[in-house]
């Protein structure tokens, strides 16, 4: 089974002692999901083919955690916070090093939830996505490594 499928497996306590938690995880996955995009568009070189690849796994941990929410009755929308214009605009390093700082926050959130949470499933669930986070900073680090 995997994360998607387990998601919706979810009894409503399982996603209830962890409700806020997951709630600010969905925000930071939407957040970087939109800045990643608009960086995308900024940026040029191989940096912009590693944040497509990232996008596409911060919206499948989007879809994830919406899906744990939902099964706890919460209604979640697609847009919290509006990435500022000059977040976007940053140049290249300073672009990279922000994405950084990001990937870190959430890999830690992720953990401090994972610790949190009673649910076998739910845990499981949130250590894949963990594992993402984890992934994600180690490429953008080797990008700067080979790059700066
Ligand atoms: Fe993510
Ligand atoms: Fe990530």
């Amino acid at each position: 089974m995997n994360s998607e499928e387990m998601a919706r497996t979810l009894k409503p306590e399982e996603v209830l002692a962890v409700k806020e938690d997951l709630f600010e995880l969905y925000k930071k996955e939407l957040f970087a999901g939109q800045l990643y995009l608009g960086q995308t568009r900024k940026l040029e070189g191989v940096i912009t083919t590693i944040l497509n690849d990232l996008i596409d796994q911060e919206q499948r941990h989007a879809s994830i955690l919406r899906t744990m929410l939902s099964r706890a009755g919460v209604e979640t929308k697609d847009n919290y916070e509006k990435i500022p214009q000059s977040k976007i605009n940053e140049p290249l390093v300073k672009a990279v090093s922000y994405d950084i700082s990001l990937e870190d926050e959430a890999m830690h959130a992720y953990a401090e939830t994972i610790k949190k949470a009673k649910s076998e499933k739910v845990k499981l669930i949130l250590a894949e996505i963990r594992n993402d986070e984890i992934r994600h900073l180690a490429m953008l680090k080797e990008y700067e490594r080979e790059n700066e």
